[in-house]
């Protein structure tokens, strides 16, 4: 069984992401580290980021055991891989291990932004998760203040706003709802309501 779970930035699909996998017993996949990863290979390479050469060895070469690291958190990084998800080559190269993560028994929760579209268009479940920008930045900045990074409610929106754009307007699997993907938004639901409002989709 697949989940497909597409949202913006800060939307709190991975949190639900996790949450439903943890509740089902699924593995669980958060691919914008993939791209994160990407970005921080090709910078420790002493590559451009817009060097398609080195971001499509970068995405070959990418070592999932490598995902959980800090670095990938935070902005910066969330900008950086917004900047090589452009590239279709890095897309292509990332594709087939998001499907062999997917295939995965008894199942598997994938998190992203074209899961739905492209990655798992078969998936059994497709969500898609949104919440205004401004409330988007307001779980950012409570995330920051709690790990203690400094950062403005301003400086967050804004970077929200531009991934935003950046995402959906891309020529290749831009950020895009499936038509078949049910719509939640969370911009007045907590965590656990989010989740309980999965949990019924799911059942049904
Ligand atoms: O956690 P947040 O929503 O801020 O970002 P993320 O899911 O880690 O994704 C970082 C960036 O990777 C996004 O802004 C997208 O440009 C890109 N991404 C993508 O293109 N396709 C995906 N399936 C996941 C992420």
């Amino acid at each position: 069984m697949i989940i497909a779970i597409d949202g913006p930035a800060a939307s709190g699909k991975g949190t639900l992401a996790k949450r439903i996998a943890a509740h089902l017993g699924f593995h669980v996949l958060d691919t914008g580290l993939l791209y994160r990863a990407v970005a921080r290979d090709i910078e420790h390479a002493h590559f451009r980021l817009d060097d398609r050469w080195a971001a499509l060895a970068a995405a070959r070469n990418l070592n999932p055991a490598t995902l959980d690291d800090p670095a990938l958190r935070g902005v910066p990084a969330g900008d950086k891989a917004s900047v090589i998800a452009k590239i279709p080559e890095v897309r292509a190269a990332l594709l087939q291990y998001q499907r062999d993560f997917a295939r995965q028994a008894p199942g598997a929760v994938l998190d992203g932004r074209d899961i739905g579209t492209v990655v798992c268009p078969n998936a059994d479940i497709k969500i898609y998760v949104t919440a205004t920008p401004q409330e988007r930045a307001r779980r950012r900045h409570l995330e920051h203040q709690a790990r203690g990074e400094p950062a403005t409610y301003e400086a967050l929106l804004a970077d929200i706003l531009s991934r935003d754009a950046r995402d959906s307007s891309r020529a290749i699997a831009p950020l895009a709802a499936a038509p078949d993907a049910i719509h939640i938004d969370t911009t007045t639901l907590d965590a656990d309501a989010v989740f309980a409002s999965a949990v019924r989709i799911i059942s049904r």
